[in-house]
């Protein structure tokens, strides 16, 4: 969501004659975009802050600094503003306001929530294959260590016509992947009777003749049968599906507010791998929420097992000024938490080889972005999502290749390319 409200006010930035440079030497104005789900992404911009106000001070000719997205919609990103000189603060929900912000005496403050923020269509990225599209914005459920409510504000879903002009353009500029977004996908309309559903969205989206259409973020409460449906007969959406559990015992999901029990997350699972054989499931797993005890971590290493997800990213919980968890209850020592995140990690790293390894033989379609860290090789991922290297002499650029599978490793696939199916494009 982040790098897609980047690319929203860079097109704005740019449609006011702004140049972009690489180095913040070069610049005369420095926006920060901002996340402030754990302690770690507020760490960096704190420190980023530290740096730019450095150079402000350094500076004879204006220099601004501006900070955007949900660390500056809550009062803890205020407070580093204020400390740091910041001169333009924008909200998650405001951030289309910086053509105004800009035009105006400094300094410039806006947290508010506008709907009409999502009235802009961003121009396609430029030197790439794939695109995000935002489908909703804000969060309706209360998770009790989640900071988003507050960030983005209640689910505001966009004007279907809005998505299906963004999507159309994507498609005649060459895009062959779109990827929907939204804290809950699976909410889509349900804050305007008059819009389609997620399950009917999805559908009209993949009629404009997207290649291959992906989505996130999805709850488990919102994941209805009608949405499994409208994915196992639309090809363009591959069978992969991100589905946070987030814990693995009742008495800590209940603690998180999660709505749901782990035999609820079992029977989606259940359903979705009745509808879609070949899925590959990913999850968002936290660890050493506050009264987590042995137990109940040795229950979310159990749904592991019983699950089998192919991928997990997995955090250890970072109490958060203003959320109801860091209010009503003590965190836990971190050794405790750092120690169950490697036992998980190691769990996650023998489920990951294995079914990596089940793709070993298989045919896959590669969207290849570029080189690969490994000399020789090429990266990209296949309409499962799974990370593929293919050599470098069979797929030269950037496109859409077929591929074998030939060897994997817990993070990856390696592939060999049988066939260009698109080739070029971006560079
Ligand atoms: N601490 C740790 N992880 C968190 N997440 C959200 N809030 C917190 C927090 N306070 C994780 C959840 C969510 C993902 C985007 O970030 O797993 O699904
Ligand atoms: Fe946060 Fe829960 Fe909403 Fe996800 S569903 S954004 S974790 S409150």
């Amino acid at each position: 969501m982040n790098e897609y409200d980047t690319h929203l006010v860079a097109s704005e930035l740019a449609a006011r004659g702004a140049a972009f440079v690489e180095t913040v030497e070069e610049a005369n104005f420095v926006l920060v975009n901002t996340c402030a789900v754990r302690g770690k992404p507020v760490e960096k911009v704190r420190s980023l802050l530290g740096q730019l106000r450095k150079e402000k001070e350094r500076r004879r000719e204006p220099f601004v600094i501006g900070m955007m997205g949900c660390l500056a919609s809550l009062e803890e990103g205020q407070e580093l503003a204020d400390r740091f000189g910041v001169d333009v603060l924008l909200g998650a929900g405001a951030i289309h306001k910086i053509d105004e912000a800009l035009s105006g005496v400094l300094p410039y403050r806006d947290t508010g929530f506008y709907p009409e923020i999502d009235e802009i269509i961003p121009p396609p990225p430029e030197g790439t294959l794939s695109a995000y599209v935002t489908l909703i914005r804000g969060c309706d459920h209360h998770c009790t260590y989640c900071v988003v409510p507050r960030t983005r504000g209640p689910e505001i879903s966009r004007h279907p016509d809005l998505v299906l002009k963004e999507v159309e353009q994507l498609v005649a500029a060459g895009i062959l992947e779109v990827t929907l977004l939204g804290q809950n996908v699976n909410s889509y309309g349900k804050d305007d009777p008059s819009y389609p559903d997620f399950a009917d969205l999805l559908r009209q989206v993949a009629a404009l003749g997207v290649r291959r259409l992906r989505f996130v973020t999805s709850h488990p409460m919102n994941f209805s049968d009608r949405i499994i449906e409208a994915i196992a007969e639309t090809p363009a959406v591959g069978q992969y599906v991100h589905l946070p559990v987030q814990a693995g015992s009742d008495r800590v999901l209940r603690r998180m507010a999660r709505e749901y029990r782990r035999d609820y997350y079992l029977e989606r699972v259940a359903r979705l791998r009745q509808a879609l054989p070949d899925l590959v499931l990913t999850t968002d797993i936290i660890v050493g929420f506050p009264g987590e005890t042995e137990e109940d971590f040795q229950q979310t290493l159990d749904l592991y097992d019983e699950v089998g997800f192919d991928n997990a990213y997995m955090f250890i919980y970072s109490a958060r000024p203003g959320t109801p968890s860091y209010e009503r209850f003590r965190d836990m020592p971190r050794e405790v938490k750092v120690e169950r995140l490697q036992r998980l990690i190691e769990k996650q790293k023998e489920w990951s080889l294995a079914r990596n390894r089940a793709w070993v033989g298989r045919q896959v379609e590669v969207l290849v972005r570029g080189p690969a860290r490994e000399a020789g090789w090429v990266e990209g991922h296949d309409q499962s999502n799974h990370p593929v290297l293919v050599p470098a002499a069979e797929a030269p650029g950037p496109g859409l290749y077929q591929a074998v599978i030939e060897q994997a490793s817990p993070h990856l696939l390696f592939g060999r390319v049988t066939k260009t199916l698109v080739a070029g494009g971006g560079s």
